[in-house]
């Protein structure tokens, strides 16, 4: 696992991005895990003026949802959906269809679950985006989550409904139950790439980091991966107890 602290939250988003340039540059056929929050938006920004003043083009790019909440109706700006699409997609050229997630509105949600699994390992994820809650937990894979696990309806938890409820406004509760992909689903990809900022993150990032492999921190789970990278604002850092371990950007 490398990891990296940049001087700033913004260097650490371009950071990642100059990562995902180079992915989709050097990969012929590009499948790129996408994760949503905040943490997200400073790297969509900066990938879309990427590609408004340099070139950068998602042609050819297929892209992949990490999880979407259920409950909301069709196009609730909320969804992780339309806030890929807000942020990222619809400024991008992606072609049509390649932005891919799993449907919260299917019947049949196990069903649905089987097939967006099926079509994540199909896709081969080359290099996924990952954020971090603050109880550790990776796409919405909370504690307790089996390492073996794929995508699945799963239950948030209270700390996670919490710190969303940011995105909702008063009154409007965050949605109790997400699809998500699983820690073996994610685990599949070729790189991982965690990015992490605020100094509410160090503790989480510490315990992935450095504490033991356990179910109760689902983003320790990384340090089973053979390519993680982790990039890290100087806050979120500040929970580390060998930092020397850590390059600077
Ligand atoms: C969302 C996702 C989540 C977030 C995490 C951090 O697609 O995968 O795991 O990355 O909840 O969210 P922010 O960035 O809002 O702090």
């Amino acid at each position: 696992m490398r990891v990296v602290v940049a001087k700033s939250a913004s260097a650490a988003a371009s950071m990642v991005a100059d990562l995902v340039e180079g992915f989709i540059g050097t990969s012929p056929s590009p499948a790129l895990g996408l994760a949503t929050g905040e943490t997200m938006e400073p790297v969509f920004a900066e990938l879309v003026r990427r590609h408004r003043e340099q070139a950068l083009s998602f042609a050819g790019v297929r892209a992949y949802l990490l999880d979407e909440y259920l409950g909301l109706d069709r196009g609730d700006r909320r969804a992780y959906r339309t806030v890929v699409d807000r942020l990222l997609a619809g400024h991008v050229d992606f072609e049509a269809g390649a932005v891919r997630g799993p449907n919260p509105h299917a019947t049949d949600l196990d069903a649905e679950c089987a097939r967006y699994e099926r079509a994540v390992r199909e896709a081969s994820i080359g290099l996924q985006l990952l954020g971090i809650g603050s109880n550790g937990h990776i796409a919405f894979n909370e504690p307790g989550s089996p390492l073996d696990s794929t995508t699945r309806v799963v239950t948030l938890s209270e700390a996670t409904r919490t710190d969303n409820a940011r995105f909702f406004g008063s009154g409007q509760p965050v949605p109790a139950e997400a699809i998500t992909q699983g820690l073996a689903t994610i685990a599949a990809a070729g790189e991982l790439l965690l990015l992490a900022c605020g100094r509410h993150k160090a503790g989480a990032v510490a315990r992935a980091v450095e504490g033991p492999v356990t179910t109760e921190v689902p983003a320790s789970a990384l340090q089973l991966h053979p390519k993680v990278t982790v990039v890290l604002d100087p806050p979120a850092s500040t929970g580390l107890t060998r930092p020397e371990r850590a390059t600077g950007s």
